[in-house]
């Protein structure tokens, strides 16, 4: 299989791509990815012998329709992702998320209209918007769309210009909702990377109101085994959730990190909750499940946790060229 995988550079994808060199001889991996500020060549560092690498946007219809062209399918996670830049700066997330996801359906309309090519989508629960705190209720794949914030707006829009192709030009695509990732390579920007490094770094961690929004963690290996497997067995047109059960508030994963870090239970920082900050969010994963046998495998998250502080530790000469920049963001907007 030659399989073109955009935002290969970043947290999930690179993950993403790791897991396909070591795991499956028989696929030709080419990632798309333009490097922003999100993207690290150094994440595909142990695999580069074993990828093509392309410089690119995924909004420039020609390099995408030429990539397209020599592929068998294509799994897109190029995005814009952080939420609090969004808030700052809401238009590269409508031009990469929204004409970008564009971009690709034209090219896989255009180039696969003979034999067709693959498509999977890669989106976010939060299209959903968010759940009350003190309620059983679990986004499923029929909850209404009802995003909050210029981030999952644009992630929304594009899934649904996907439904739009599939339907309108049956395009072979499909779709994932999955719910917050965590593991090594992600961006120091995101909420468990960040406390980690700010630990690491003698600065105290930084949570958002009174830490009661919960998200329902997934580690980054689980999500991907679920990507594959739907785009193996998936249904054409069909959207799947993932999630793995791992619903916490953030002021318990913030203890968890502080306890595995040796650090006392109230040493962090209360900082200005962000506006319109989704309450919680939560995945029935059932037809995953059922349908196509996926299992979470990293259920333990205390040990999960471990692991990824431990990545973080050893890799230093990853982050910390960045912590410094990032920080000064963060000081900047909370001020
Ligand atoms: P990330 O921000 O770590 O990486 C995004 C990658 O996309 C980067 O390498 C960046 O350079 C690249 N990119 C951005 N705009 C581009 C453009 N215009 N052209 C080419 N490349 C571009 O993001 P992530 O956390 O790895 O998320 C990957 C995907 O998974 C996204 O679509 C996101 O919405 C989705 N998702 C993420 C989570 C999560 O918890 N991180 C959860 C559910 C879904
Ligand atoms: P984040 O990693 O930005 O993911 P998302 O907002 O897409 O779910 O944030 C996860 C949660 O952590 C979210 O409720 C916001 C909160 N948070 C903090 O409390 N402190 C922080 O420094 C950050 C970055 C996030």
């Amino acid at each position: 299989m030659r399989l073109l995988v955009t935002g290969g550079a970043g947290f999930i994808g690179a993950n993403f791509v790791h897991a396909t060199v070591r795991d499956r001889a028989d696929v030709a991996v080419t990632v798309l990815d333009s490097l922003t500020y999100a993207g690290s060549r150094e994440s595909l560092t142990p695999v580069e012998a074993d990828i093509r690498l392309v410089e690119g946007d995924i909004t420039d219809a020609g390099l995408v329709g030429k990539l397209v062209a020599e592929s068998d399918a294509v799994v897109h996670f190029a995005a814009e992702t952080h939420v609090d830049n969004a808030l700052a700066d809401p238009e590269p997330f409508v031009r990469s998320n929204v004409l970008g996801t564009f971009t690709i359906l034209e090219a896989v309309r255009q180039h696969g209209a003979g034999t067709p090519i693959r498509l999977h989508h890669v989106s976010t629960d939060e299209v959903y918007g968010d759940l009350p705190l003190d309620d059983p209720a679990r986004f499923t794949e029929s909850s209404p769309y009802n995003p909050s914030s210029p981030y999952s707006s644009t992630k929304a829009a594009a899934d649904m210009l996907v439904r739009a192709w599939v339907r309108s030009y049956r395009v072979a695509a499909t779709i994932s909702n999955c719910s917050n990732n965590y593991g090594p390579y992600q961006h120091v920007e995101k909420f468990i990377p960040r406390q980690i490094t700010n630990i690491l770094t003698g600065r105290r961690p930084k949570l958002y109101g009174t830490g009661a929004n919960v998200r329902d963690w997934i580690h980054v290996d689980d999500h991907n085994a679920a990507v594959w497997r739907i785009l193996t067995d998936g249904a054409h047109g069909r959207t799947y959730l993932i999630g793995a059960d791992g619903e916490r508030d953030n002021l318990s994963v913030l203890r968890a990190i502080l306890r595995l870090m040796g650090c006392g239970p109230d040493e962090f920082d209360h900082v200005t909750d962000r506006a319109g900050h989704d309450l919680r969010y939560a995945i029935d994963p059932t037809p995953l499940r059922d349908e196509l046998g996926w299992r979470p495998r990293h259920t333990d998250f205390d040990a999960g946790l471990r692991a990824t502080i431990d990545w973080y530790r050893t890799h230093e000469a990853w982050w910390r060229p960045i912590k410094d920049a990032v920080e000064a963001t963060y000081a900047e907007r909370e001020q």
